[in-house]
């Protein structure tokens, strides 16, 4: 299987869309991501192609030094099959690359899928943002400290 990690171009954001409705109980709208690629200066997001499908896309904001990942999802009938890891690695690598010391993020308490993935990279719990989601559920803070380049 053969995945490709690139940058995100506009012709992603109908996919992306679809895979943010498929992932996300209070998904970003359209709006979103098209404010995201065209305005938001701190913002970078990457995608997983295959066979010239977006099965997935991942996005951090940078802030200083420090790198906030925004969101990173799989199309449903794609899980499973490594390309998380691919995601969140091709978005650690290009952070690196860019002198980006920190990176962190939010993740739901029940979300135990992701919080491994995150482990798994390094990312270690720091604390609790209660009720942070509008359904009242906790987040549970993230942070990884990168490799210097
Ligand atoms: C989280 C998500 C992006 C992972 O993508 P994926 O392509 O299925 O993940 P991968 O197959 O690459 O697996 C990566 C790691 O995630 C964890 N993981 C994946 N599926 C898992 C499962 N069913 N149970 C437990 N852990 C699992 C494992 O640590 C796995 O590592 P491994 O490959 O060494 O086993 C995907 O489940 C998703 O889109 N979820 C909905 C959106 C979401 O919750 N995003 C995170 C918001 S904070």
């Amino acid at each position: 299987m053969e995945v490709n990690i690139r940058t995100i171009i506009e012709e992603d954001i109908d996919s992306i869309v679809e895979i943010e409705k498929e992932a996300f109980s209070n998904p970003w709208p359209r709006e979103s991501f098209i404010v995201e690629l065209q305005d938001n200066l701190l913002a970078r997001y990457i995608v997983a192609e295959l066979d010239k499908k977006v099965v997935g896309y991942a996005g951090v904001w940078f802030i200083l030094d420090e790198g906030h990942i925004t969101n990173i999802a799989v199309r449903r009938s794609y899980k499973g099959q490594g390309i998380g890891n691919q995601l969140l690695e091709g978005l650690i690598t290009y952070c690196e690359l860019k002198g980006i010391r920190h990176m962190t993020l939010e993740v739901r308490r029940s979300n135990y899928i992701a919080q491994n993935l995150y482990k798994k990279y390094g990312f270690v719990e720091y604390g609790i943002r209660p009720k942070y989601y509008q359904d009242n559920e906790d987040a549970i803070i993230m942070w990884r400290s990168n490799k210097k380049r």
